[in-house]
């Protein structure tokens, strides 16, 4: 299987895990859109979805899945999403889609996060893929000196607003042994809006879509 069937394949397959009735959250970029694309097939048994981003939000639309804002709804059962990077203990890097800050929010209202990836997402050590933070824009320069005396290399993403009107920095070299106490401290500089690593709020599930098939890890 190439890459893209092994993310229809963990698309696919996450939804035993969305119960019936519920208002279901949903993430963005290329394996969360499988998921969608699968939702749509099963429409019928459920109420509808929470989205974490304007493009996922179009194409639950397209498939006539009604969309909820998440201030009207008290519960998510479940929110399946991808990830950049994931280890074994189901901490994250996210938001290479730019849309970490909205992942973030909608994962700390479910009750489960079901991770979705095929197999050259799984990583020992986080930190290869460049991680993404979403800043205020008058605060660029300064949060990126604050990262440099981190250890990292904040790379502007040029050309990239994010949904809610913010730029991204991606750190470069990093090598995340601590991710619980990096995530902290990088959320702590003022005009950071949030980091796209996910310790606090690890997945519970990863399905990880491999040429053996889909894996399941919790
Ligand atoms: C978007 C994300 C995505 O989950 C992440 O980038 C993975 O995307 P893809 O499934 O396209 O590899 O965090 O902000």
């Amino acid at each position: 299987m190439n890459q893209n069937e092994l993310k229809e394949a963990v698309g696919r397959a996450a939804i035993q895990y969305v119960p019936d009735d519920c208002i279901v959250g949903v993430g963005t970029g290329s394996t969360a859109n499988y998921f969608i694309d699968a939702l749509g097939e099963i429409k019928g048994r459920i109420q509808g979805a929470v989205s974490s981003s304007v493009a996922s939000i179009e194409r639950l639309k397209k498939h006539g899945i009604p969309v909820y804002d998440l201030n009207a709804v008290d519960r998510i059962p479940v929110y399946v999403d991808g990830a950049d990077e994931i280890n074994r203990q189901l901490q994250m890097i996210k938001g290479g889609g730019a849309a970490l800050t909205r992942e973030k929010i909608v994962a700390a209202v479910a009750d489960q996060f079901v991770c979705i990836c095929d197999e050259s997402k799984l990583v020992d050590v986080l930190g290869k893929f460049p991680l993404p933070v979403e800043v205020i824009p008058m605060a660029r320069s300064y949060v990126a000196r604050e990262l440099v005396k981190l250890g990292g290399h904040p790379v502007y993403r040029e050309g990239v607003v994010t949904d809610n009107g913010n730029v991204i920095l991606d750190v470069h070299g990093l090598q995340i042994t601590e991710a619980n106490k990096l995530e902290t401290a990088i959320n702590e500089i003022v005009g950071v809006v949030t980091n796209g690593i996910f310790a606090h709020r690890r997945a519970d599930v990863l399905l990880l879509g491999t040429a053996d098939g889909v894996k399941t890890f919790k």
